[in-house]
């Protein structure tokens, strides 16, 4: 049969690259930040001066990303992004880049193409319900706006950033907003997705529900 995918999708900061990494070490699969190409894409076109609302642009660029992932760090055309990726700024550039369905197609095949044996763990926005709509198992991730803006706070302090938490909260629920309000491949749980609010779980008891349902299907 098809290589096995496990889809997480879920708002911004509810834990879903933490879980992803995770099941993907626990079970010996592939892992897929899909958010990481949508980040490359908004880095390269600062860097080649594309606007973020030149859709056309953004997307013959998105299908010539010549982007590397060794181990925890990522290459960009030759040169490491691995921490101006995780800024808070480049996921809201991201978030605009992402509304062109352009750019979404031009994604596609890239990620279609981390689907290889043994199994795949995908997270983002629309992994269940585009990408891989076929995955046996789809989770949507979710915990309080309260919680994930305190969680990406701490990520942001513990790497040596600076942050503050109420303009974090706000920008994250503008970029959910956005993420839930356009009109391709918006955030939304598939059908079938299994919902997982996390906001009293633990990482771990997050990571045994999710092989729970995994064994369920095998
Ligand atoms: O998950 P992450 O915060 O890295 O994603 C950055 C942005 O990329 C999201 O806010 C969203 O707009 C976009 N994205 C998307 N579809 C995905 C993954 C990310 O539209 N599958």
């Amino acid at each position: 049969g098809a290589v096995p995918v496990l889809a997480i999708d879920g708002p911004t900061a509810s834990g879903k690259g933490t879980l992803a990494t995770e099941l993907a070490e626990r079970l010996g699969y592939h892992l897929l930040d899909s958010g990481a190409l949508y980040r490359a894409t908004a880095l390269a076109a600062k860097d080649a001066g594309i606007a973020l609302d030149d859709g056309p642009a953004l997307a013959a660029m998105a299908a010539n990303l010549d982007l590397r992932f060794t181990g925890h760090d990522v290459f960009l055309n030759g040169r490491e992004i691995t921490h101006p990726l995780r800024l808070e700024s480049t996921g809201g550039m991201a978030s605009q880049v992402s509304v062109h369905p352009e750019v979404r197609q031009a994604l596609h095949a890239l990620q279609l193409g981390f689907r290889r044996a043994p199994g795949l763990v995908a997270d983002g926005r629309d992994m269940g319900t585009v990408v891989f709509p076929d995955a046996p198992l789809k989770v949507f991730l979710t915990a309080s706006a309260e919680q994930r803006a305190a969680r990406r706070y701490r990520q942001l302090i513990e790497k040596g950033n600076s942050a503050n938490i109420d303009s974090l909260r706000i920008d994250l629920e503008a970029r959910d907003a956005r993420d839930k309000n356009r009109a391709v491949a918006p955030l939304k749980p598939a059908e079938d997705a299994e919902l997982l609010d996390n906001s009293q779980l633990s990482i771990e008891d997050s990571v045994v529900q999710v092989l729970n349902w995994w064994q369920q299907r095998q």
